[in-house]
């Protein structure tokens, strides 16, 4: 592009006059960099649904609601990928987005609160928070899946993955249909079964269901030796008294937010990997029949990606968001923690990337220098957009939607602010809050 060139004005007639000329020297640089210099370049503002905060370009507002948008055309699926250093407000523009979308009709759902910082989100909105833990009496059976729904298929899936994750492999064909046997064998007996119920037809399996398999039913017993070992972590080990018994909780489907709180299980990433997988089959079991269109918030993503199984059950979910309306929100610190999953040409890589893929909006918070070159190549950041990468301030990021780019500057209203403070521990005064909005 060329400025400093012909300066004429033309009539309605359609003839020039000759203006007064500009003195101003040609320039010439990339569309990229104009981009920056003229205000008409940027995208035009992005004002479908809940308010975010202002545009960091054009000082326009800049809304955010996936299913208006996806409606619109602008975006291609409602999920959101949020990544970001420690520190930059993350967390907060994810609670400020959930409680805005209530106001708006949406409802929202946390499989998995790791710090247990979602609870006063829950509490400012009339929500529901469900504490998983040492000390509480709260128990969920993940095998409680709604009636009138095919039971059988999504509580072997559900078993699969938990063996998986404590035995720390897939399982095999074999053990597969000890797992399938033993269910059954467990659902004739009570229509809910429980991961006890399953453990004891581990352990002694049905003769007659053995013989029509076509298997011996000591070899059953081998077959599903190893599984039974991986299920009793649940039911006599380290994780009893959470997930193995009746459930003891009644949800209201219409709760505008329900909080699975997992942070008394602490620093134990195994331990919280099989948490939120049985605590989410649950609330996904119980949620099913609300019609309201739903965010899922995976915040601290990038502490649970490391276990396949659980990243196999997230990707089949949102897989079938559109369909159930719902957008998956994931919050990560880089977006090399998806490497962490698995080597290139892995399924487990395959799967990581796939869930990139399914994010047809990115926010990128500030990243620190050594992350720029593989966050512009994943996202196709221009060169402007990589450099502005490391001195993002704390609350603005890089908002990448399919056909726009933001640069967008979070506003917390003080009433958030204190629903979203995660720093009270940093300071002496933690009282010292004003009025109006805080940019
Ligand atoms: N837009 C904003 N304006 C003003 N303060 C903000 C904004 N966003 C976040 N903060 C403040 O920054 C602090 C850290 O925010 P937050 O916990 O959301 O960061 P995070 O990126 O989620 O951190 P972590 O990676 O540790 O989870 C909070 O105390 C919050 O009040
Ligand atoms: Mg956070």
């Amino acid at each position: 592009m060329k400025s400093g060139g012909d300066t004429r004005m033309r009539t309605r007639a359609g003839r020039y006059l000759a203006g007064p000329r500009l003195r101003l020297p040609a320039h010439r640089a990339s569309s990229a960099t104009l981009a920056g210099a003229y205000p008409f370049l940027t995208a035009g503002p992005c004002d479908l649904g809940v308010p975010v905060g202002l545009d960091a370009l054009t000082g326009a507002p800049f809304c955010f609601d996936p299913w208006a948008l996806y409606g619109s055309g602008e975006l291609t699926n409602p999920n959101v990928l949020l990544a970001g250093v420690i520190g930059q407000g993350k967390s907060s523009l994810a609670k400020s987005i959930a409680m805005r979308s209530i106001t708006a009709g949406r409802s929202v759902y946390v499989p998995g609160d790791p710090k247990g910082e979602w609870a006063p989100v829950a509490q400012a909105v009339g929500g529901t928070v469900l504490r998983l833990g040492p000390g509480q009496s709260t128990r969920l059976n993940p095998l409680d899946v709604t009636a009138g729904t095919d039971s059988h298929g999504p509580r072997v899936r559900l078993l699969a993955a938990v063996a998986a994750l404590t035995l720390h492999r897939e399982l095999g064909a074999a053990e597969h249909g000890a797992l399938d046997a033993a269910l059954a064998l467990a659902e004739r007996q009570r229509p809910v079964p429980t991961l006890a119920a399953v453990l004891e037809a581990l352990v002694t399996p049905d003769a007659r269901a053995s013989h029509d398999d076509h298997v011996r039913v000591e070899d059953r017993k081998l077959e599903g030796r190893e599984v039974s070992h991986g299920l009793r972590r649940l039911v006599r080990g380290d994780l009893a008294g959470f997930f193995d018994g009746p459930t003891t909780e009644r949800l209201d489907p219409s709760a505008p937010i329900v909080v699975l709180d997992l942070s008394l299980f602490g620093s134990d990433e195994d331990a919280l990997a099989l948490a939120m997988t049985c605590g989410s089959a649950w609330l996904e079991g119980t949620l099913a029949g609300s019609a309201l269109p739903r965010w899922v918030v995976y915040d601290e993503a990038w502490r649970v990606l490391r276990h396949v199984p659980l990243v196999r059950r997230m990707q089949s979910q949102w897989k079938l968001s559109r369909a159930h309306g719902i957008a998956n929100l994931m919050v990560l610190h880089r977006l090399s923690d998806l490497d962490a999953i698995g080597h290139r040409g892995s399924e487990a890589r395959a799967l990581a990337e796939g869930l990139l893929a399914d994010c047809s909006t990115r926010v990128i918070y500030r990243q620190e220098a050594d992350q720029l070159a593989g966050t512009a190549a994943l996202l196709g950041l221009t060169r402007p957009e990589q450099d502005l990468l490391p001195v993002l301030p704390r609350g603005t990021g890089l908002w990448k939607m399919p056909r726009r780019t933001h640069v967008v500057h979070h506003l917390l209203h003080p009433l958030e602010a204190d629903v979203v403070d995660t720093d009270a521990a940093m300071r002496d005064d933690t009282n010292q809050r004003t009025g109006g909005w805080s940019g």
